[in-house]
């Protein structure tokens, strides 16, 4: 075990939450490398529970359904389609990774969720305007069954935004273990296994890490007196972990990226992840900038603007709101081409993000990319790019594979932050004193080599196909 996690573990024995009841993990080592062997096996019903049921929610959700009626394909999902090759080449051995690894399939899905908005499932998919009418149609008697359970929502975290269907309590402590109660009910009442969640909820306003996140002893003492650092969607990731149940937050403000609930789901034995899902202008971004880096290309402007007419582009039009998406989304040049290194090919490099909110787009947003790059002897050159993109039908695949890996890790015995996960992610949660990765096929390589690991397969390096010493 690695010493952080043991101090962690020592501090803070685990809390029996209703999962930890039913599964039990492979392993008392939270960190120990695992192998087929020790991965549990997927049995019973595996719950979704997403905090938020708008857009990318219930892209996903009716997506999983329509899936499983074999009305539509799952593209852009790693677990459902991609293969992966395991020993050299010449072995002709790529499984489907889901064949490799023990995935819940789709069949063993159900879903749960909250939100302010009192919408079902079908009336949130036909209000968000994502999928064509007639699909939604096809489903209907599935999501009009999956109704939202009443939030932990406070306007002045989300300030766009506003919906009656709320939990009553003022109290953050109460809210937190209302929350914990609505989770254990979900459970029997699906007659789940295990959980998993995914926070779909609205961009909350930037906050900074503050007192009470420095330890679990802090953050719940500011639970009692109602700490204003505390949004609602750090009260779900709180009860997630409390209740043995992995948490991967797919928006840029601060959910789980601090040492109070790093520490706590090292010591509940729980995977996290984060923050912020990879799609859109970020995810080309991640694609092209390590190829112009690979071929000590300079970069001397990168402006990007993007027009988004969905509610999130509303909430988003808050500059608080804003502010926590800035950081993500420009984080990662700096991490990718590495201006301390190269300093003659981006240390000048003027990157500006820009979102508009552009009602008539609706959820197909436009984003707009112009680079300015430099080349042999420092000729100049420009490369445009205009994505007309689905902000959700590329959020929810990673809103599928989220959850398929998180409770993959769950049952491997994998505990605290998920580096290997950083794929999914525009700003990777790392352990402290790690730096990011951000180059899309560093985090794909080092995704996939987990999963290799997991399966008890040994990872590649690409070295040398028939050098068995260095492949
Ligand atoms: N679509 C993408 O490509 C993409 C990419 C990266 C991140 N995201 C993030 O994913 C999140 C969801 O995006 P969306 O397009 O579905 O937005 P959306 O506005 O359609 O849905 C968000 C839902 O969260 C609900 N909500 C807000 N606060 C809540 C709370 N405290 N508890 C429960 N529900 C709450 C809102 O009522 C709303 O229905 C946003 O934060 C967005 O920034 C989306």
């Amino acid at each position: 075990m690695a010493p952080r996690h043991r101090e962690v573990a020592r501090l803070h024995p685990p809390r029996a939450g209703l999962y930890s009841r039913l599964v039990t993990p492979p392993t008392d080592d939270p960190t120990a490398p695992a192998d087929s062997a020790l991965v549990a096996p997927h049995s019973g019903r595996l719950l979704v529970l997403t905090p938020g049921m708008g857009a990318v929610a219930t892209t996903f959700i009716a997506g999983v359904e329509a899936v499983r009626r074999d009305l539509a394909s799952p593209f852009g999902s790693v677990t459902q389609l991609q293969t992966i090759r395991l020993g050299r080449r010449s072995e002709n051995r790529s499984p489907l990774i889901r064949d490799l690894v023990s995935l819940a399939p789709l069949e063993d899905l159900c879903f749960a969720g909250w939100d302010p908005i009192p919408d079902n499932a079908y009336e949130a998919a036909c209000r968000a305007e994502v999928l064509q009418r007639p699909l939604i149609e096809a489903l209907r008697d599935f999501l009009v069954g999956i109704a939202p359970l009443p939030a932990a929502f406070d306007r002045s975290y989300v300030k766009r935004l506003d919906g009656p269907n709320v939990k009553p309590s003022d109290s953050k402590h109460d809210l937190a273990e209302a929350l914990r109660a609505d989770i254990r009910d979900a459970i029997v009442a699906h007659g789940a296994s295990r959980a998993v969640m995914i926070w779909c909820g609205s961009t909350e306003i930037f906050l900074r890490p503050a007192p009470c996140h420095a330890s679990i002893e802090a953050f719940e003492e500011g639970l009692r007196r109602n700490d204003p650092a505390i949004s609602p969607s750090q009260l779900y990731a709180y009860a997630a972990l409390m209740e043995g149940i992995p948490y991967a937050n797919g928006a840029p403000n601060l959910s789980a990226d601090f040492p109070a609930l790093e520490q706590l789901a090292s010591a509940q034995r729980v995977p996290i992840a984060g923050k912020d899902f990879k799609t859109g202008q970020t995810l080309l971004k991640t694609i092209i900038a390590p190829g112009l880096k690979a071929r000590m290309l300079g970069v001397s402007g990168w402006f990007s603007t993007n027009l988004l007419g969905n509610r999130d582009g509303e909430v988003l039009d808050d500059p608080d709101s804003f502010r926590a998406k800035e950081v993500t989304k420009s984080g990662v040049l700096d991490a990718i081409l590495q201006p301390s290194l190269y300093p003659r090919l981006y240390a000048e490099l003027h990157h500006r993000v820009r979102i508009n909110y552009y009602p008539p787009r609706g959820d197909s947003k436009e984003g707009w990319d112009n680079v300015d790059l430099f080349g042999w002897l420092g000729y100049p050159m420009q490369l445009k790019l205009n994505f007309l993109c689905r902000d959700s039908i590329l959020a929810a695949p990673l809103v599928l594979d989220l959850a398929l890996l998180l409770d993959l890790a769950r049952r491997a015995g994998r505990a605290g932050v998920q580096e290997w996960l950083s794929f999914f992610f525009k700003s990777p949660h790392v352990e402290p004193g790690h730096v990011a990765e951000h180059d899309l096929f560093i985090q794909h390589f080092r995704l996939k080599n987990t999963l290799r690991i997991l399966a008890g397969e040994k990872p590649l390096t690409h070295l040398a196909e028939d050098d068995d010493s260095l492949s």
